[in-house]
């Protein structure tokens, strides 16, 4: 898995121009304050839902994310600045221990059931456990747990695991959009970006329908 990981790197690196993306694979664990973030996301819950368990499936849930990842998407939305993005707007204002402070916030709220799809559930599974060797896409589960609840080694490895977003009972129309930006190489800023871009590089359409209806459906 680590030597895949590092060539999916290189490679990518090697074949895109993208300007120096963020370098995360040296990223420390942040410290934000729940409370002081509960201050601030009033507006946040109008499109992410009570304590961030959005009922929109275009929106995604924040509820029980990984803080580390929280924080890291936050200051990705106010870098890139992309104004296709409703989120560019949302940061502009907030400097950086507002991001750790909210970030914490969502982190430590209980993630609910995203609303039920009825999509075909064996795709999804077996995609996610195994990969398609023959599509050179590598299982999911390696780096996003068993229980796709976030690394297996996010609590107790190094730091940087804790980047690696939790997707159990995320939304699954986010999920489609996300993974069809990844794998239209939409996004490419941190070295994290790059490794989900080379392992979202050969998925079609059907199979990223499959695994977000699954993976909506996790708990
Ligand atoms: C107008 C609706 C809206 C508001 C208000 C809003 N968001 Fe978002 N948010 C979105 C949408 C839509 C996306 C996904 C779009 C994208 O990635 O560009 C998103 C994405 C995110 C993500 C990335 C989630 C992931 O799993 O990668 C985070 C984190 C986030 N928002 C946090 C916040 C916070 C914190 C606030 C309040 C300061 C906020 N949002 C306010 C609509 C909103
Ligand atoms: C080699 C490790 C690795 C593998 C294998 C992997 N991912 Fe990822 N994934 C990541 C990392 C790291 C990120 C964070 C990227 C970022 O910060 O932009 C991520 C991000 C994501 C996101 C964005 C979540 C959000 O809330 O926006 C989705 C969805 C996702 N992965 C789905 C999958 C699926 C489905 C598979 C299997 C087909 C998969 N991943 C396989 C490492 C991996």
């Amino acid at each position: 898995m680590f030597h895949k990981t590092l060539l999916v790197v290189a490679m990518l690196g090697a074949g895109a121009a993208q300007a120096d993306p963020l370098d995360l694979r040296r990223a420390d664990r942040i410290d934000g304050d729940a409370a002081a973030g509960a201050a601030k996301v009033t507006v946040c819950v109008a499109c992410h839902g009570p304590e961030g368990n959005a009922l929109v499936p275009a929106f995604p849930a924040l509820a029980g994310q990984n803080a580390e990842y929280l924080y890291r998407t936050l200051a990705g939305f106010k870098r890139r600045a992309d104004p296709a993005s409703p989120m560019t707007a949302q940061v502009e204002k907030l400097d950086d221990a507002d991001l750790r402070n909210i970030a914490a916030y969502f982190a430590a709220r209980k993630r609910s059931a995203a609303p039920a799809a009825a999509g075909d559930r064996t795709t999804g599974a077996a995609v996610f456990d195994r990969g398609d060797p023959a599509r050179g896409i590598a299982p999911c589960r390696g780096c996003h747990g068993a229980a796709a609840d976030g690394h297996p080694r996010a609590a107790d490895g190094p730091a940087r695991y804790a980047y690696y977003p939790v997707l159990a009972g995320q939304n699954a129309d986010y999920l489609v959009a996300r993974l069809a930006q990844y794998r239209d190489g939409k996004i490419d800023d941190t070295t994290n970006a790059l490794i989900m871009r080379g392992v979202a590089h050969n998925l079609d359409d059907a199979s990223i329908r499959a695994l977000a209806d699954w993976l909506a459906a996790q708990r």
